[in-house]
């Protein structure tokens, strides 16, 4: 039987999907695009789960992007269907619980564009990022003219997307393209770290959050700050703020249970 070419391994509270074609720099296929969401879909409604860590296999590439063979011959509205059809630039931030990027090796083009998708960019070292779809006479389809421009600002977006260079890490970080660089060999016990820790809170709380900040580059400050304050009333329904308030004035650890 074939191996997945996504797979998913749950540790305790945090689940690691791993995208599985190293020999081809894990890039996006049709299957890695299809089994991306499923496995994403399944993690949604696993109590269990908290947190999520999105990875490549081997040691080379994070996503080395869309698979180039691929576009051969494809035309217009096909192409316009593998996008849209499969929404795998969509599935983190529509994910419900964290999702932290562990990205160690090349993230380009479709690549860097799931990273950008998810919530935090952890990177090793050796991570190259860019977007060189304009060397294919393209442009990025997985919101890379949309996501990059928030991230690193209009001039360095325009730079990366013109120019179709690639950074290393540590400009990577530079700009604002990752929040953290590790050397490469600590890089997962750093991601599974941040992971865990995250994953104690209350995943209520972690949900509003992340609608509220997923909000904050769609609304304007004034529908964003009011839609914080409708999470911010909805929070104290849960029985995770009684929990946690109760564990501040008792001085003793929260365990919070997504109630
Ligand atoms: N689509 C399809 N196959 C890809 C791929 C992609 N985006 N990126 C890498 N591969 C494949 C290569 O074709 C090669 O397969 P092969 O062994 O069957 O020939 C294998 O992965 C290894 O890649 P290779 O190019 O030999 O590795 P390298 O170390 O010499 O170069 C890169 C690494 C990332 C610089 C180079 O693979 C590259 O430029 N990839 C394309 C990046 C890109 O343009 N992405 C945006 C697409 S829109």
């Amino acid at each position: 039987m074939a191996e997945n070419v996504v797979v998913v391994s749950v540790d305790g509270r945090v689940a690691t999907v791993t995208i599985n074609r190293p020999d081809k720099l894990n890039a996006l296929n049709a299957d890695v695009r299809r089994e991306f969401v499923a496995a994403l879909e399944g993690l949604r409604t696993d109590e269990a789960v908290r947190v999520v860590i999105v990875t490549g296999a081997g040691d080379k590439a994070f996503v080395a992007g869309a698979d180039i063979k691929e576009f051969v011959g494809r035309a217009g509205y096909d192409q316009y269907g593998v996008t849209k059809g499969f929404g795998i630039f969509e599935a983190p931030e529509r994910f419900p619980k964290p999702v932290i990027a562990a990205i160690n090796g090349f993230a380009l083009g479709g690549g860097c564009e799931l990273a950008m998708a998810c919530d935090i960019r952890i990177a090793s070292d050796r991570a190259k990022f860019g977007q060189p779809e304009i060397n294919l006479g393209i442009l990025p389809g997985g919101g890379g003219t949309q996501r990059l421009p928030r991230l690193v600002g209009l001039g360095n977006a325009y730079k990366l997307l013109y120019t179709g260079d690639v950074v290393n890490a540590e400009e990577a970080l530079r700009i604002g393209l990752v929040d953290e660089v590790v050397p490469h060999d600590q890089l997962m016990e750093r991601v599974r770290a941040l992971a865990a820790q995250i994953a104690e809170k209350s995943p209520a709380a972690l949900q509003f959050v992340k609608d509220a900040i997923k909000a904050s580059v769609r609304m304007s400050l004034d529908e964003g700050v009011r839609f914080e304050t409708t999470l911010f009333g909805l929070a104290f329904s849960t029985e995770d703020k009684e929990e946690g308030v109760g564990a501040f004035l008792e001085k003793r650890k929260a365990e919070f249970q997504g109630k």
